[in-house]
């Protein structure tokens, strides 16, 4: 090769190289790399991805926005990074490759930590405890996880709840239990359950007790013991500035009595047995759908 025609290879490389890079321009993808947030240091804005069919930590409002109470604790986690928040609602089962490819920066969703997730994402420190309920018609006959086999649940894409269907797939006589009908949003799983199509539908407790009351009459909630699940926020992996930001927030609110506060807005009956409940929370809570590898190989569980 000649001189001139190195040149000319050089010169094409580091083109296509600034073309790849966005030089000069303000593609924001560009600025991914590094920093706290995904647009870099010096974007203004924090974006958090939710799914917003999870009243109350997350639902569409009166005004068409994004409302709950992960919302206001989002707004909280941009004050402390300095920022403004962005809502970005999507589907809930897209929440962790958004965060992987920097398209948000964060998740508040009522996400539940498992060991699966915790390989794809950082969690902050928990600041919630929930579980799965099932759900069915007032007037259904289904009374226990068992009564569950050979009917339809309905459950919400990629979440535990889904998982959890899942597993029951055996009851304690290992009979097969494999009904799961899988939706992006919660109205279309309730709404299966109302208009008769899904005998039941399992999902986190309090989004199940709110949407109950929505549909006063129709459904109710049966009372079955499932673990406990803990809800905390999700960053990229390694990206340690922001979840110590979000860490910082949570012990914050934790101590000034804002978190007790918000328990007793969007949680009255939690209230009365106090936030300490609401946040009591062990490292590694029984969390249902999760089995850790190997576990429960043969489908069942000890209730
Ligand atoms: N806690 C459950 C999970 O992490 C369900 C969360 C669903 N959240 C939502 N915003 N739709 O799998």
């Amino acid at each position: 090769m000649n001189k001139t025609k190195i040149l000319a290879l050089v010169l094409v490389l580091a083109l296509a190289v600034c073309a790849f890079a966005a030089c000069g321009g303000n593609d924001q993808n560009a600025a991914n790399q590094g920093g706290a947030t995904s647009k870099g240091a010096a974007s203004d804005t924090l974006i958090m991805g939710t799914e917003a069919s999870f009243p109350p930590f997350e639902y569409i409002d009166d005004n068409a926005q994004v409302a709950g109470f992960d919302i206001e604790l989002s707004n909280m986690i941009a004050d402390a990074a300095g920022k403004k928040l962005q809502v970005e609602n999507m589907d809930f089962g897209g929440l962790v490759a958004a965060l992987q490819s920097g398209k948000i920066d964060f998740v508040a969703a009522g996400m539940t930590v498992t060991d699966e997730k915790k390989k794809n994402v950082d969690f902050s420190e928990p600041y919630f405890t929930s579980r799965q309920v099932i759900v069915v018609p007032a007037d259904s006959a289904i009374a226990s996880k068992d009564d569950l086999l050979g009917k339809i649940v309905a459950v919400q894409e990629g979440t535990t709840g889904e998982e959890m269907v899942r597993e029951f797939k055996e009851t304690d006589n290992g009979e097969p239990m494999d009904n799961t009908a899988s939706f992006k949003n919660n109205a279309d799983v309730a709404m299966e359950v109302i208009n008769g199509r899904a005998d039941a539908f399992v999902l986190d407790e309090e989004p199940a007790k709110a949407i109950v009351a929505q549909n006063e009459g129709k459904l109710k909630i049966l009372d079955v013991e499932f673990g406990n699940e803990n809800y905390a926020v999700a960053v990229k992996k390694g990206n340690t500035e922001l979840l110590n930001i979000i860490n910082g927030v949570i012990a914050d609110i934790k101590a000034n009595g804002t978190y007790d506060e918000m328990i007793a807005e969007y949680f009255p009956d939690r209230a009365e047995v106090g936030a300490e409940d609401a946040a009591d929370v062990t490292d590694e809570a029984d969390v249902p759908g999760t089995p850790a590898d190997g576990e429960a190989a043969d489908g069942t569980e000890a209730e």
